[in-house]
């Protein structure tokens, strides 16, 4: 019989999974602060993961520990190094959550460049149409997304950017131009170039040392007045003060970010203030369909591995 530690609750598909499987039982942990988790983790030979940390600390008892399997793609909160030289290995929900986030891209897009927010406002405070020329608004029509990161996520939004007639660039020196192109977008070799085109651009990079603060006030001054960045990988990836300072300069557009450098994002944030950003809390998977999803593909991935028939494609190759 095989222990599963669920670490903080997980939609109940994903654990009706494991409770009618004879041969595993589980224990949902919702204490994940460290203390507990060094505590109760020796006692599991797998885990699932959400957004807490799985650190050096925590981990170093846990000789039954096999596999850890993220409700998610990102793997930031792991211990790369530790898991890798103890040969645990690391499963995310790799079919899982693209479409949810790239719906959430587009949301966010056509969120802004209607002004729904400022409308709805004005609706509801009486002016029906008395301010509606001072509301600048756009089409997504016939524009310019740059796409940052070609995987899971970037391939699904280009699908749905191509419904609305985008003109799709796509920056991802890890994929080939004849992938790309097959997409029907161009490959951008020089960044910069991009951001000097794009009038939508869209990130969907991990957070590397290489992509930490990839957008900033230099790179924001590079980019057309009207245009909108959105921000659904990581954190860090934008610099959120260069940003602010950006939107206040009206050096660009608008923005919006369903991740922050740090989450919760902290009260004195100056992004919490400002009207030309459009705010979410790491919330894009979040749809109904997808939380069953990725609890399914969590526990999935578990079972799987213990028989011995785990996709590829959900290890995560370190
Ligand atoms: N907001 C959310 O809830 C949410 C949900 C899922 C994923 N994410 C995040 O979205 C990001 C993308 O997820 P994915 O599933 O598409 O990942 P993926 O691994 O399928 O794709 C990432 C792509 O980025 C490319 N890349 C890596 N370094 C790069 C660089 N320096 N410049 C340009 N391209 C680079 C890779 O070649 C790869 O094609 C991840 O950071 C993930 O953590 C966020």
């Amino acid at each position: 019989m095989y222990k599963v530690a669920i670490i903080q609750k997980i939609h109940q598909d994903g654990i009706d999974l494991l409770k009618n499987n004879p041969n595993f039982e589980y224990e949902i942990i919702e204490d994940a602060s460290e203390q507990n988790l060094i505590k109760v983790l020796p006692n599991f030979d797998a885990c699932t993961l959400r957004v807490s940390n799985l650190n050096k600390r925590i981990m170093s008892n846990c000789k039954r520990l096999r596999v850890i399997s993220r409700h998610g793609v990102g793997y930031d909160n792991v211990d790369l190094d530790y898991i890798k030289k103890n040969k645990i290995t690391l499963l995310i929900t790799a079919t899982a959550n693209a479409i949810a986030v790239a719906e959430h891209v587009i949301y966010m897009m056509l969120s802004i460049s209607k002004g729904i927010n400022k409308y709805d406002h004005e609706v509801r405070i009486g002016n029906f149409k008395k301010n509606s020329s001072n509301i600048i608004t756009f089409e997504l029509f016939n524009k310019n997304i740059l796409i940052v990161g070609f995987g899971r996520i970037g391939r699904c939004l280009i699908k749905i950017c191509k419904a609305f007639n985008m003109k799709v660039e796509v920056f991802d020196p890890f994929v080939s131009k004849q992938i790309i192109e097959k997409f029907g977008a161009k490959k951008i070799e020089n960044l910069d170039e991009g951001f000097k085109i794009c009038d939508y651009l869209s990130l969907h990079v991990p957070l590397t040392e290489k992509t930490r603060n990839l957008i900033n006030y230099s790179k924001l001054k590079s980019m057309k007045k009207n245009s909108i960045i959105i921000n659904t990988s990581r954190g860090g990836i934008v610099n959120e003060n260069d940003l602010n300072k950006a939107l206040d300069e009206n050096i660009i557009f608008g923005a919006g970010l369903d991740v922050f450098s740090n989450e919760p994002i902290e009260k004195n944030n100056l992004l919490l203030t400002n009207k030309k950003v459009l705010l979410s809390p790491h919330s894009a998977t979040f749809t109904n369909e997808c939380k069953s999803r990725m609890s399914l593909e969590t526990t999935k991935n578990i079972i799987d591995f213990f028989d011995n028939k785990i996709d590829k494609s959900m290890i995560v190759k370190l």
